[in-house]
């Protein structure tokens, strides 16, 4: 039987090495909490010798994951890629976050600038004015999806002004962002192969070489399109590594920041006396926004492959391992978060997380994903507005990216 069959009736017996927390159907059903308390206590790197992914570590506590993350001579990015899942070897989308320096110090170098202060300044007005008109849109007294409405909605807007990209066509964005991020054997996915996947992949890749060649030709914009088509890290790049990066720009901009409105929207609606806390002190709103990435961790895990021998808490790993880093496990460590669990809008060290990574491929995009999640509830406290979810959020059947595809909500009049 599987772990997650395991777990999910409740049987936390199972003998440790047998327990696999790579079945995505763990986090389908939301029920991978209990097994990885239990890494945490008795095998904090653990390791399983058999997966449908191969053999590989779990690094499960908050400190060993940092020490991993910090490490990247020994925890490469580039020698296997970033996922407990290998990518088919005739398919690979090389992109900066699974190069390690110095390739990546050039590739990451080039579209940062897109996320820095001065240019979240000038995202702001219009990030706020999209959010109201987007909030005073929504239908009243009658159930509607909060996923499609608004989150999507929301950070697929982010998404176009970014990239400058059409804006009637932005829905596209969305549903390449779900095919790159995908697990083909879902029955609800975009796509069902790899090769399909990567036929929608390449479709992309020409829509997008189309506004290349056109920004290239004009003068020096501040979107993303431009910023790779003039700087001399990214100009020449190879065309795997362009469908790579662009991936990348399009999931790390897309269904993290989405999960977040949603799973910040979920998590209040089960703590109702936190948002209490909140309608009486709208100050908490930074300090709300930093909390739910945490509790939600949008990100499962990232992976890395050892360069060479190591020893991890005790443990020896061995050149060409998968070690495992389980963010969701790591922000739910009881020994670095008090009552990690609960959900909590005052916490004392909110920002105290490793939704966004740690090291030299910390996310790029962090201050940005704060800015759209810290103005949508401004907004939302601002109009008072009454949100009620109606039904269970339906998740994602994926170990990667810890998503919420649907949840009903209804708003008053
Ligand atoms: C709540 C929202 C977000 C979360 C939780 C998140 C999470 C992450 C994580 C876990 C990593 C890898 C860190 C590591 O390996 O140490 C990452 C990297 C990255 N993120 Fe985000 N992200 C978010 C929003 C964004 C946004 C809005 C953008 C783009 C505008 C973005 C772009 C990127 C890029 C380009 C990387 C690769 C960095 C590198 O390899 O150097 N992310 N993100």
């Amino acid at each position: 039987m599987t772990t997650a069959a395991l777990a999910g009736r409740g049987d936390l017996a199972q003998p440790l090495h047998t327990i696999d927390v790579s079945d995505p159907a763990l986090y389908q059903q939301d029920i991978w909490q209990p097994l990885f308390a239990r890494l945490r206590r008795e095998a904090p790197v653990h390791y399983c010798p058999e997966s449908r992914f191969g053999p590989y570590w779990s690094v499960t506590r908050y400190n060993d994951i940092m020490t991993v993350e910090l490490d990247h001579a020994t925890y490469s990015s580039q020698l296997g890629g970033i996922q407990v899942e290998d990518q088919p070897a005739d398919m690979k989308r090389a992109s900066f976050i699974r190069m390690d320096p110095p390739r990546h110090t050039a590739q990451r170098k080039t579209v940062a600038p897109v996320a820095a202060p001065v240019n979240l300044a000038s995202y702001e007005t219009t990030i706020r004015e999209r959010t109201r008109s987007v909030l005073d849109a929504l239908p009243r007294n009658e159930s509607f999806d909060w996923v499609d409405k608004v989150s999507i909605e929301l950070t697929t807007m982010m998404l176009a002004t970014l990239f400058d990209f059409p804006w009637e066509d932005r829905r596209k964005l969305t549903y390449w962002s779900d095919v790159a991020i995908c697990n083909v054997a879902a029955p609800d996915a975009p796509v069902h192969s790899e090769e399909e996947r990567f036929a929608e992949l390449l479709r992309m890749a020409d829509v997008f070489k189309g506004l290349w060649k056109e920004r290239a030709k004009s003068t020096a914009k501040l979107d993303l399109i431009s910023m790779m088509a003039y700087s001399e890290g990214t100009r020449d790049m190879p065309e795997m590594e362009f469908v790579g990066n662009l991936a990348l720009l399009i999931v790390g901009g897309n269904d993290t920041t989405r999960n977040s409105m949603s799973g910040g929207l979920l998590a209040l609606s089960q703590n109702p006396d936190e948002l209490v806390k909140l309608r009486a002190n709208p100050g908490l709103v930074p300090s709300l926004v930093a909390e739910t990435i945490r509790y939600q961790t949008p990100v499962i895990h990232m992976r890395r492959t050892a360069t060479r021998d190591a020893e991890l808490c005790g443990q020896r790993i061995r050149q060409g391992d998968k070690v495992v880093m389980w963010y969701v496990s790591g922000n739910r460590d009881e020994s670095v978060i008090e009552s990690p669990d609960d959900f909590i809008v005052d916490r004392k060290k909110p920002r105290q997380h490793l939704s966004y990574g740690a090291g030299i491929h910390r996310c790029v995009g962090d201050r940005l994903a704060d800015l759209q999640l810290r103005i949508l509830w401004e907004e939302v406290l601002a109009r008072d507005l009454q949100i009620e979810v109606v039904g269970p959020p339906k998740r994602l059947y994926s170990n990667f990216i810890r998503g919420i595809r649907k949840l009903p909500v209804r708003v008053a009049a």
